[in-house]
């Protein structure tokens, strides 16, 4: 060959290999949509080094509050974080994102996740709230929805739903989730995943979820956040684990383990939660996330010697990623010593992949590699949906819970022609969204005195006065980064406004008093050690209802109150909880009428903090108190709560009849089949929640009073009757046994109940049989 030829041909030699090479980077394997995913995170791992790897397990928050984007975005680049957390503008996301698919080496999506609790831009009322609606349909809904309004914005991961059975209203946290029930919890929980997820994360509109706070999480001690629970294995497998389990079988994507010590060892250093019950026993398949700064606390606890064990212990027991608040991108307990101890052998490389695979794994299931971006374009037309603002109310009807209407004093008449509208809470848009509500526009959120004045007919007086004012003893976490509230009145505006307050009272043919808590005053960092309305709500309550004037009370909370004083004075309480964006509407559709209350409580309402924790499925370890004798479970006061677990009134009347069972006697195993009739008695159209309890009467173990196993909430019009069906099988007649620690069905006789409340009265019974 000549050598111009030679050169030639090296020439084009170099160029094919240039191609190759460029067509190999531009595209290898798990850029091939195509292509399996096992495949794909396979092909990705090959190529990367340790500290991208360990980079994949680092989640970090970013507050665009105090942080500037220049602090994230060389971390961004060098492939130094797997997840961010708390942004919420999608301008912002995208100009993040762009760096890592663009300009990191292996171009691998960062994943966002935020706190989509109860809505996103349209806020939903709270999930305790949404649980009192016993319409899993409705909880299904309004997670799509939420999911949407997220996932417009750039968003991909929530971290919800929040699973926590909560048995202690001290507890701030309590909002969260669904209350005290398992049953209960789990149906709400499945409906949840459903609504965040859909049948796929990745199609449009829908977000990975994560469950959380994995476990046990809300027997905290004194319920005082984030204390240690100490939780007998009955109790985790029959109470606090169930709604964890039907979030599993629903497919829930990841879970994020709990702060808390479970029983002496860190739920994030827990190898029996995070691998024997959730990996072995149920076969999850997602990844773990660590609660913020969870790794590091390990130290707190007295469990890691320090912040280079945290990371070894928390890894090897189970937590894929961490999620951390540091300084600079590699401050975390995972980014600072995990690439050290893979070195030192202290965990090895199958431990490390093992977590990156699932990590990796999620965000090509959630389609992040083929659509990494938010369409800037569309999220004002998605967040402004009309659709979502209709739900919203629906939502906050069905979540409400009349809980007294003596002499049906709702629905309100239209007789009145003045109406005062009194209390802290009436005209408070903050207050009426509640806990986790960061990227709404607070400003068109709807009071209660808005939705009032929306709601009268033309001419009728509506005026307001707040009588009290309401404080926190210090601010919460959240106001310090939300906007303080405006300080606390001094005594001179003290005794004016209540004055005021007492004087339109007088004046006014109506009064609706809004008392209750401030937002802050539930959810994290929030517990209390009273139950009592705060400040002088009590006793503006006390003023107003001396006057002998009609009053409705309309409570504003995360966390049943201490209202015992209120229950034999005030005539009409509803319950809205914190309602959501249209929550003032949707007071007003209930006050006049134009919606009939059908919500129950998810939580037993003790009378006083003295008697927490009060949940109805006790055992009863004594004769009833209401026998003679050694019975008495305190002298001051009754043991049995305000209100009982379930508990709800309508505008109408509901009579449950023709209770069957499908057959006296079964086999182990063979399910029973329930009916009963429900009828409206009443003259309004109304929704009633069946609910169906059981009890065993003996068994391996001492069993609970009564256990709900069944609800359906059914719609009737005046005089209409519907048979309403359960299904009592293998699952429901099972527990997790002290005496023979494991599951067991029992040949037992089973009491069931049906009716409007835990104390439903018509009762049959089934045998189960070898
Ligand atoms: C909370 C979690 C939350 C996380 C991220 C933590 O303080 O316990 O529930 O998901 O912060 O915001």
């Amino acid at each position: 060959m000549k050598p111009n030829r030679i050169l030639l041909a090296c020439v084009a030699a170099a160029l094919l290999l240039t191609n190759t090479l460029t067509f190999a980077t531009a595209r290898p394997p798990y850029l091939n949509r195509s292509l399996p995913v096992d495949r794909r995170v396979d092909d990705l791992m090959s190529r990367m080094t340790v500290d991208e790897k360990v980079g994949q397990l680092n989640q970090l928050f970013y507050f665009s509050q105090f942080m500037k984007p220049e602090m994230m975005e060389p971390g961004l680049r060098e492939g130094k974080i797997g997840s961010l957390l708390f942004m919420t503008d999608p301008a912002t996301i995208n100009r993040f994102q762009k760096i890592a698919v663009e300009q990191s080496r292996l171009k691998i999506p960062i994943l966002f996740g935020f706190d989509v609790i109860h809505g996103f831009h349209t806020i939903f009322p709270v999930p305790l709230a949404l649980a009192s609606s016993w319409d899993t349909n409705l909880v299904e809904r309004v997670q799509t929805v939420a999911a949407r309004e997220a996932s417009a914005a750039g968003i991909r991961w929530t971290f919800a739903p929040m699973l926590d059975i909560a048995r202690d209203p001290r507890w701030g946290r309590i909002v969260e989730g669904a209350g005290e029930d398992p049953f209960l919890g789990a149906r709400i929980a499945a409906a949840q995943v459903r609504g965040f997820q859909g049948s796929d994360p990745a199609s449009p509109g829908r977000l990975l979820a994560c469950m959380k706070h994995f476990a046990g999480y809300g027997a905290a001690a004194g319920g005082r956040d984030y204390d240690g629970a100490y939780i007998s294995d009955a109790e985790l497998y029959n109470v606090y684990l169930p709604p964890f389990k039907a979030a599993v079988d629903a497919g829930v994507g990841s879970a994020m383990s709990a702060y808390m010590d479970l029983n002496d060892v860190p739920a994030t250093g827990s190898a029996f939660l995070l691998r024997d019950v959730l990996r072995t026993q149920w076969g999850f398949k997602g990844f773990v996330v660590s609660d913020a700064n969870a790794v590091g606390n390990l130290v707190t606890h007295g469990f890691a010697e320090d912040k280079s064990d945290a990371a070894a212990r928390a890894l090897t027991a189970g937590v894929d990623m961490e999620m951390s608040l540091p300084i600079d991108p590699v401050s975390g307990a995972y980014s600072s010593s995990l690439a050290k101890h893979l070195q030192e052998g202290r965990v090895t490389k199958a431990q490390l992949d093992e977590a990156v695979r699932r990590v990796l794994e999620a965000k090509f299931k959630a389609g992040l590699f083929e659509n990494p971006y938010a369409d800037e374009s569309r999220v004002a037309s998605i967040h402004n949906d009309p659709d979502h603002r209709r739900l919203a109310r629906i939502a906050a009807q069905r979540s409400a819970v009349l809980l007294r209407n003596e002499g049906n004093l709702l629905p309100l008449d239209t007789k009145f022609s003045s109406v005062a509208v009194i209390g802290p809470l009436a005209d408070s848009k903050r207050d009426i969204r509640g806990s986790w509500s960061f990227a709404d526009d607070i400003k068109s959120a709807v009071t209660v005195l808005e939705g009032i004045r929306a709601k009268v007919r033309p001419g009728v007086k509506v005026e307001y006065a707040p009588g009290v004012d309401i404080a926190r003893a210090y601010p919460s976490i959240f106001e310090t980064f939300f906007g303080r509230r405006p300080a606390a009145w001094g005594e001179a505006q003290r005794r004016e406004e209540f004055d005021k307050a007492v004087a339109l009272a007088r004046s006014s043919d109506l009064i609706v008093m809004v008392l209750g808590q401030h937002e802050e005053m539930s959810g994290e960092a929030a517990s209390q050690s009273s139950i009592e309305l705060p400040g002088r709500q009590r006793e503006l309550l006390e003023s107003i209802s001396a006057l002998g004037k009609p009053v409705v009370l309309v409570l504003i909370n995360g966390r049943p109150l201490d209202i015992s004083w209120a229950v034999t004075r005030v005539p009409a309480i509803l319950e809205a909880w914190h309602p959501g964006t249209e929550g003032g509407n949707a007071i007003a559709d209930l006050l006049w009428g134009d919606a009939t209350p059908g919500g129950k409580l998810p939580v037993t309402w003790p009378r006083s903090a003295g008697q927490i924790p009060i949940y109805y499925a006790r055992n009863l370890t004594q004769e009833p108190e209401t026998k003679q004798g050694f019975t008495s479970r305190y002298w001051d006061i009754p043991t049995s709560p305000l209100y009982p677990f379930g508990y709800g009134l309508s505008y109408t009347t509901f009579t449950y009849s023709n209770l069957r069972v499908s057959k006296p006697t079964a086999k182990l195993g063979e399910p029973v089949e329930v009916s009963v009739d429900v009828e409206n008695t009443g003259r309004r159209s109304g929704e009633e929640v069946a609910q169906l309890y059981i009890h065993q009467r003996s068994g391996s173990a001492s069993r609970p009073v009564r256990e709900l196993k069944g609800f359906e909430r059914v719609a009737l019009a005046p005089g209409e009757k519907k048979t309403v069906r359960f299904t009592l099988g293998k699952p429901e007649l099972t527990y997790w046994s002290a005496a023979s620690k494991g599951w067991v069905q029992d040949p037992a006789t089973f009491d069931v109940w049906v009716g409007g409340d835990s104390t439903a009265t018509l009762q049959t019974k089934f045998q189960i049989t070898r």
